[in-house]
């Protein structure tokens, strides 16, 4: 049996792990808190669409090594943001209409009750992170297009083509295809490039303190009129957290979105008391009274797809979609893919 840890032995088993953390996270909201395992009351939890399977772990080991909420979300998401495999986020995300990637990301820091946000952001791969930056060197809490990029450049991140052979190839046949009468032949559409895709990453984190963040990031919707905004980096819309009570993010049709302020009614739904899944329905019923008609189906049901996740201040947490879908969560045990609640079957 094993005695309690003496000052020299901690240090010593902290500092094999702390010179390869630090680095990892730039421009940290602040240092690492290194806490024994065995001192941790509760487990973190994190919460996060479900392509954020790797960012919920990684969030989670981030803060088990006394990393910052919002430092370790948005180092959760980067994952996503940096693989070209996830054609919805960051670098490999699909463009607008004139082939051009455009990327939009927001975040919230619950202890210091600050936010950040960038819209329309050209070739800078990880815009969560500038996100970020916005939030902790700045006055401000929205940039976009150009100025957005001149102020990440000014932090030394490097412009990049954000284009890969696949986004590159899918925007050449969804083009192709957009007229039967243009200068362009039709090639097969197995893709269904034809259908606008929606994609994004959100992801919630909480620790046993209460202290909690949240960030969303998206390349937006495929082929969109340039310098459209979605709900990513609207504040209240695309994630909303208030340390006194949790947090919640959303991925999906953006406009549903923004028109019911769904980070933010979400939030204020659990503030009433609801549960994390309970308040994600009631917004998403607030969604559907919203909708116009063109965008229902014959028994008035959306058309589209659009989900919540949301986590509060005493770890609970939840998720739900119009219809079955799936989320990630870490829940201080395992980080795992479940199921959301919903509004909606599929089918008639
Ligand atoms: N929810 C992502 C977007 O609509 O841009």
């Amino acid at each position: 049996m094993s005695g309690p840890l003496s000052r020299r032995e901690f240090l010593a088993s902290t500092a094999a792990t702390l010179p390869l953390l630090a680095p990892a996270i730039p421009h940290a909201m602040r240092p690492l808190r290194p806490l024994p395992p065995s001192r941790w009351a509760a487990k973190p939890v994190v919460v996060a669409s479900a392509n954020g399977l790797r960012a919920v772990q990684k969030a989670f080991d981030l803060l088990i090594a006394g990393a910052d909420t919002l430092d370790a979300a948005v180092e959760g998401v980067k994952i996503q943001e940096l693989d070209p495999e996830d054609d919805s986020v960051g670098y490999g995300g699909l463009p607008n209409a004139d082939g051009v990637v455009q990327l939009d990301a927001s975040c919230m820091h619950g202890p210091t009750r600050r936010a950040g946000a960038v819209g329309c952001l050209e070739n800078i791969k990880t815009p969560s992170e500038v996100a970020k930056l916005v939030l902790k060197y700045t006055n401000h809490i929205f940039l976009v297009g150009e100025g957005a990029k001149r102020f990440a450049l000014s932090y030394g991140f490097t412009e990049e083509d954000l284009m890969t052979a696949h986004s590159r190839d899918a925007w050449l046949r969804w083009r192709a295809n957009l007229n039967p009468t243009d200068n362009f032949l039709d090639v097969p559409d197995t893709e269904r490039l034809t259908t606008p895709k929606t994609g994004t990453i959100n992801c919630n984190a909480v620790t046993p303190q209460g202290d909690i963040s949240s960030v969303t990031t998206t390349s937006g919707l495929s082929w969109k009129i340039p310098g459209r905004v979605g709900d990513s980096p609207i504040i209240g819309a695309g994630q909303y957290c208030d340390n006194d009570v949790g947090a919640a993010g959303s991925t999906g049709r953006g406009e549903s979105n923004i028109k019911v302020c769904g980070g933010f009614l979400t939030v204020e739904h659990m503030r009433r008391g609801m549960k994390p899944a309970d308040a994600c329905l009631e917004t998403l019923k607030r969604v559907v009274a919203a909708t116009e008609p063109r965008l229902l189906d014959e028994r008035g049901r959306p058309r589209f797809g659009l989900s919540f996740y949301a986590v509060n201040k005493r770890g609970e947490f939840g998720a739900a979609t119009l219809y079955p879908g799936r989320y990630a969560a870490h829940d201080g045990t395992a980080a795992r893919i479940r199921d959301t609640a919903y509004l909606y079957q599929r089918g008639n």
